[in-house]
């Protein structure tokens, strides 16, 4: 289709019904000119289509579907052909149902354990957010089906997420909140981005020009249509002329009007109109002109797939022996979980399954009792339930206890208040504990939960929202058919208020400030050495992994220069298994206050016993920089950094150190009121203020009397008058000189440094 032909065409009343929605779930269709509507849908781990009535909270009814693991398991599996895959086969469904943009990835960063919609959200690391959400784009794209990658930004809360305003400076939007976006856009040109309900320092961010055009656009080279989260659009004029191209849903066109009367009024250019219009055809002709209806959908070959995925993303915390279970031992089954497992969360993101296999189900066969322990539906516990879970598990060789959050506790549209279990759980768990020293509890949360009973379990199976295939999986991991190969995509720490955001989230009324900046997750917790229940990118295995041989092509580069890391795996135990090499840069001395270490490379690779395998990573500008608001763009500061590879953030087995040189001249804009400190750690102004700085040392050099009796010698060391004068202004050589130095002369030397000349 020849969209700019067609744009030609319209009228400006047909333009403007284009930029919001014929209903909740389809783009406006105009008959005049045989424009057809296109229909979006929810996901994004599933498809979410809404046939009759329409809402977008999960509360009536769509169509029966497929609920994959949501993104906090699957970012656990830290595989991004996985990820891929599922895209696929969700791509698949939508064109089986003619839906012609999914709605996710979700890639909003983990900064509390508090908030509802964790269980959405792939990472409270942006690097592994970033990947995992650019191969899951990867994969539905390749089917001709766009997805809308969401929500941007910083909407890491649900309180009051509608009028919220994340506050924090630029530095952490660039290192934390943006980049799992921004790659997504470079790498996987996603043909939608959905932005978020929040403001950003004060702006909503549907009409936000620097976020949506200058940001998204200009510098990442995004080029589809940006869409509003449903009903985050306050000013619909200021939203075209900022580049938010669709507004969702339907507004009965009451902003379309407003945007046409701006028209004509002078109040916004056509041009801002087309421009929006153009990127909305554009897009849905891409997918009506590769619209294929025919393509099947097969719902159980996708329930396998839900399984197998599963089973990828479970991480095994604890392991004391016990597992994996054996499957003539008689095991008891504890926790309504077991029967009705908790594999997805409330909200928009909400799958009507074909069908749910529960672990009870899946150990058909088994030498499996089982005990209710507690009651889903009143949240409680009764001395009768726990009785009978007690007695079960004491005739049992091993009780497996199902824990992890109700339904309530995890949602879309508002957050969490505390970060425990229901405290009946606790007590279950506790009391089968007491009674049978063998006991596994899983869990099932999209967010970290306190485990008060740790050290009384021999073993703890994290499954996350595993999807309606989560019972499958369960079993296959907990009796060893596969071998545990999730890694935790986030820190859980030892109690909420350990969390850095703790003082801060939720805000002040709708200021909500990102006051812990740069550190959140293990960047806090590392920084901190704070002990931690679980640190980020653990996970046990039933085998062994040894790596060896760290080898670094180079061990000086420039920031223009790629290092290639090469690593050895192997498989040192019994059994055939996955491990994920993780691979962390640090730099180890900076004048911005950085992290200890960052994830900038993965690889999940699968080894048999014994076998021995090379993993390689290619390290560029972006593994050593931080984002320097003085300089607007990446920079890297000319030093040593550590490369380390490790199981985990806290299990690093090798480490080494490369020299990045920058390639970048720093501006400089030295004055009067310029330190010491700061012109004597730059060679360049150095050579030219040297014989003025020697003059200014031997003025301030130690003197030859104390004053009230001892040695100068003794009161003011070399050291200690270098340390004074680090901090001194230029200036302080005029007034300290007596009128030996000119202060012109010194301005001319400044001038001569500041134009490099
Ligand atoms: C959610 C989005 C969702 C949209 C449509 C909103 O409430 O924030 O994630 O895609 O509704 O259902």
């Amino acid at each position: 289709m020849d969209v700019k032909k067609l744009l030609a065409q319209m009228t400006l009343e047909e333009k403007c019904s284009m930029l919001s929605g014929q209903d909740f779930w389809h783009t406006q269709q105009i008959d005049r000119l045989g424009i057809p509507a296109c229909m979006v849908s929810d996901g994004p781990h599933g498809l979410r289509k809404q046939d009759q009535a329409s809402d977008h909270l999960g509360i009536n009814e769509s169509i029966k579907a497929v609920c994959m693991p949501a993104a906090c398991a699957t970012a656990a599996s830290f595989d991004r052909r996985r990820l891929e895959q599922m895209g696929q086969r969700i791509g698949d469904s939508c064109q089986h149902e003619g839906v012609s943009v999914v709605l996710g990835p979700a890639v909003n960063m983990k900064r509390s354990p508090l908030c509802g919609r964790n269980f959405e959200y792939f990472s409270e690391d942006p690097y592994l957010a970033g990947e995992l959400s650019a191969a899951f784009t990867q994969g539905v794209q390749s089917r001709n089906v766009g997805v809308s990658v969401k929500h941007f930004a910083a909407n890491s809360q649900e309180h009051r997420r509608m009028s919220s305003s994340s506050n924090a400076d630029e530095r952490t939007l660039r290192e934390i909140y943006f980049p799992a976006f921004e790659t997504t856009v470079k790498k996987a040109r996603p043909w939608t981005v959905m932005c978020s309900y929040n403001r950003i320092n004060g702006v909503y961010a549907s009409q936000d020009p620097w976020l949506l055009t200058k940001v998204l656009r200009e510098e990442w080279g995004f080029d589809g249509y940006v869409v509003s989260d449903w009903g985050a659009v306050s000013d619909r004029v200021a939203g075209v002329e900022a580049g938010l191209d669709l507004e969702m849903p339907a507004s009965g066109g009451i902003n379309d009007n407003k945007v046409l009367q701006a028209v004509r009024e002078g109040r916004l250019s056509e041009a801002a109109v087309d421009r929006a219009v153009e990127r909305i055809l554009t897009i849905n002709y891409r997918f009506l002109e590769n619209a294929r209806p025919e393509t099947p959908w097969d719902k159980e070959a996708d329930h396998l797939f839900a399984a197998e995925t599963a089973a990828e993303c479970m991480v095994l915390l604890k392991n004391q022996g016990i597992l994996p279970l054996k499957k003539e031992d008689t095991v008891a089954f504890i926790g309504e979980f077991a029967q009705k497992p908790r594999f997805q969360g409330g909200g928009s993101s909400h799958i009507n399954c074909f069908k749910v296999t529960s672990a009870l189900e899946a150990a058909e066969g088994l030498p499996v009792t089982y005990a209710r322990g507690y009651r889903i539906d009143t949240d409680d516990t009764t001395d009768e339930l726990i009785a009978q879970a007690v007695e079960a598990a004491s005739k049992a060789g091993s009780a497996v206890v199902f824990a992890g959050l109700p339904d309530s506790y995890e949602s879309e549209g508002y957050d969490r208040t505390h970060m425990s279990l229901p405290a009946c759980q606790n007590r279950l768990i506790e009391a089968v504990a007491a009674a049978n020293p063998n006991t596994v509890v899983v869990l099932h949360n999209g967010s970290p939960v306190e485990m008060p009973w740790i050290h009384r379990v021999p073993a703890v199976l994290e499954a996350y929202l595993g999807g309606q295939a989560v019972g499958l999986a369960l079993i296959r991991v907990l009796y060893g058919e596969v071998n545990p190969s999730g890694h935790l995509p986030e820190t859980f720490p030892k109690k909420l208020a350990d969390n850095p955001s703790y003082l801060f989230y939720g805000g002040e009324g709708d200021r909500a400030d990102y006051r812990e900046g740069i550190f959140i997750g293990y960047r806090y917790y590392d920084k901190k050495d704070m002990d931690v229940l679980f640190p980020f990118g653990h996970g046990l295995s039933y085998t062994t992994f040894a790596y060896s041989n760290l080898r670094l092509s180079s061990r000086e580069l420039t920031d223009r220069d790629t290092l290639t890391v090469t690593v050895t795996a192997e498989n040192t135990g019994s059994r055939p298994g996955k491990t994920v090499v993780q691979l962390y840069v640090g730099d180890e001395a900076s004048t911005a206050i950085r992290p200890v270490r960052e994830l900038k490379g993965f690889e999940k690779v699968e080894l048999a016993p014994g076998e021995r395998r090379d993993v390689t990573f290619l390290l560029d500008k972006r593994a050593f920089a931080y984002w320097n608001s003085d300089l607007g763009d990446w920079h890297v500061e000319t030093g040593m950094f550590t490369i380390e590879v490790g199981q985990s953030s806290r299990d690093i087995e090798l480490r080494d150190r490369v020299l990045v040189t920058s390639t970048v001249k720093p501006p400089r804009h030295y004055t009067m009121d310029s330190i010491f400190m700061d012109i004597t750690a730059d060679p360049e102004a150095m050579a030219v203020l040297k014989p003025l700085t020697d003059q200014v040392a031997r003025a301030m050099g130690p003197r030859p009397e104390a004053e009230a009796g001892g040695s100068a010698k003794e009161a003011i060391s070399d050291d200690m008058t270098l340390a004074m004068l680090n901090y001194m202004p230029l200036r302080g050589v005029v007034s300290f000189g007596g009128g030996a130095v000119d202060p012109n002369h010194i301005q001319r030397l400044l001038d001569q440094i500041n134009n490099g000349t």
